[in-house]
């Protein structure tokens, strides 16, 4: 189980490799960065846990070199956002590092599992997307846009709401939509852990909120110096970790992420139906199998302050997605 890092030396891409090299279940690590992948990885290295792990920088083909062989891929490149930022004011910048950084998987790893964590992931996904099918190599089923830190956030903010931040890990919300704003989606009535009917309308309004722009609370109080990453870094490794497991053939594991609804024709056009509009991607609860996406859950049952919530997020998600299609259509 060969995993890769790509932008491994950031402050997502440092814990996030820690964390793959804690899984016992990975036995090849490659980090990759335009700066410092090599040091990270000799530090890792001496961590006595089965992931052989080696560094790479741009030259003598260094991101080449990662990639061959992989079976995950991990791409956490590009810059986060300060202050005032939204998720869009970086696509100028990663845009072309996502872009740039699909073409050679596709290239030398066309066959892997690719998770999508650089921002706008509502774009930079449907970037990855479009360069494959530009190399012909497509495969909707293992293209994965990582939308793992909003359910985190929901488990953990849901346990606060009932009083027991000891319940959080069992906590599980459905998040649905996409990575930004208003495009993130929780499904507060399918908890596993029910809030209580008590809870006054402005208390759920808040908790929503809070899970939809819960990355605001990080980069504000970071004061310049970027977004989420020791959470997103967890959130990164819990999703790897259970596609990885997927890949070795355990069944029945659902998590929410942001796929291409051709992924599972038969899901995918039954949650189009559901959302009444022709979207070609949204994060919905998908069960994992060896091959990627084996089934595109629908929304279930969801009360009408969240089917308002499901259309508010719909005309932003068009957009973004255009965008990153437009963005290759136009690129050499
Ligand atoms: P960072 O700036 O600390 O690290 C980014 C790393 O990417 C740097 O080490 C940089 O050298 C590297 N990099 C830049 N261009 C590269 C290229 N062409 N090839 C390989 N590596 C390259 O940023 P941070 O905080 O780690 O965030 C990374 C991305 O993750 C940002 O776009 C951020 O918005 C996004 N993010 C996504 C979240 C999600 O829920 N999906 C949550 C938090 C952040």
């Amino acid at each position: 189980m060969k995993a890769v890092v790509l932008g491994a030396a950031g402050g997502i891409g440092q814990p996030l490799s820690l964390l793959l090299k804690a899984n016992p279940a990975v036995t090849e690590l490659a980090l990759y960065d335009i700066v410092n992948a090599p040091g990270v990885a000799v530090d890792l290295s001496h961590i006595a846990t089965p992931a052989k792990v080696e560094g790479y920088l741009p030259p003598d083909d260094g991101l080449e070199k990662a990639l061959t062989g992989a079976d995950v891929i991990v791409i956490p490149a590009g810059i986060p956002r300060k202050p005032g930022m939204t998720r869009d004011d970086l696509f100028k910048i990663n845009a072309g590092i996502v872009r740039d950084l699909a073409k050679a998987i596709a290239t030398t790893a066309p066959k892997a599992f690719v998770l999508v964590i650089s921002n706008p992931v509502n774009s930079t996904v449907p970037i990855v997307a479009e360069v494959f099918k530009k190399k012909g190599v497509f495969d909707p089923k293992r293209i994965f846009g990582v939308t793992t830190l909003d359910v985190v956030r929901a488990s953990t903010f849901v346990s606060e709401i009932l009083g027991d931040r000891s319940l959080s890990p069992s906590v599980s919300v459905p998040v649905v939509g996409g990575h930004s704003g208003v495009t993130i989606v929780p499904l507060l009535s399918q908890s596993s852990h029910p809030l209580p009917s008590s809870l006054d309308a402005s208390t759920v309004d808040g908790l929503i909120n809070r899970i939809q722009f819960g990355g605001d609370e990080v980069v504000k109080a970071k004061d310049g110096a970027g977004s989420a990453t020791l959470s997103m870094a967890y959130a990164g490794a819990e999703f790897a970790g259970k596609v990885i497991r997927a890949i070795k053939g355990e069944k029945g594991i659902v998590a929410p992420t942001f796929v291409n609804l051709a992924s599972d024709k038969t899901g995918g056009d039954a949650l189009k139906k559901e959302l009444g509009k022709e979207l070609e991607y949204f994060s919905a609860p998908v069960e994992l199998g060896v091959d990627g996406v084996a089934k595109i859950n629908g929304l279930g049952k969801i009360n009408d302050a969240e089917k308002a919530l499901v259309q508010a997020a719909l005309p932003e998600l068009a957009v973004n997605i255009e965008k990153g299609v437009a963005f290759v259509e136009a690129s050499k």
